[in-house]
């Protein structure tokens, strides 16, 4: 009984943990309505969305893109400022759900 209580809490503490590793699209999904949709959209494709649309596309551009912006390094006045509050779990999360998203 003892060993399959430890064995229960072992398989909890590895599931937890990657949790926090993984990026979670559904948690992305609620930071991206919150900031990104009204300028991206939520769909694909974002027809309503005035600017570039991100839904389906390389999860490591969109990651690139994100982090290039907070950097600086690469430059838009309008996604400088965006990036810039977003932490790296922010950025793993909203990627994973533009990328998974399916025309
Ligand atoms: C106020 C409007 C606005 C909001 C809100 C906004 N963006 Fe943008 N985004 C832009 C514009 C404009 C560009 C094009 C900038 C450029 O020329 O580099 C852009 C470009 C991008 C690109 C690069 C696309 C490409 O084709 O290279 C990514 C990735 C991106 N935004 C992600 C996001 C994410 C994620 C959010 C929410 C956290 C967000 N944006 C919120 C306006 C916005």
């Amino acid at each position: 009984m003892k060993l399959s209580t430890d064995a229960l809490l072992i398989g909890i503490a590895v599931l937890l943990a990657g949790n926090v590793q993984a990026a979670s699209p559904y948690a992305g999904k609620t930071k991206a309505a919150a900031v990104c949709a009204q300028c991206h959209g939520m769909r694909m494709p974002a027809t309503e969305a005035p600017f570039p649309f991100l839904g389906g596309r390389d999860v490591q551009y969109l990651r690139l893109a994100l982090r290039q912006y907070r950097d600086k390094t690469r430059l838009s006045p309008i996604m400088n400022n965006i990036a810039g509050s977003l932490s790296d779990r922010d950025i793993d999360d909203i990627t994973a759900y533009y990328s998974g998203l399916k025309p």
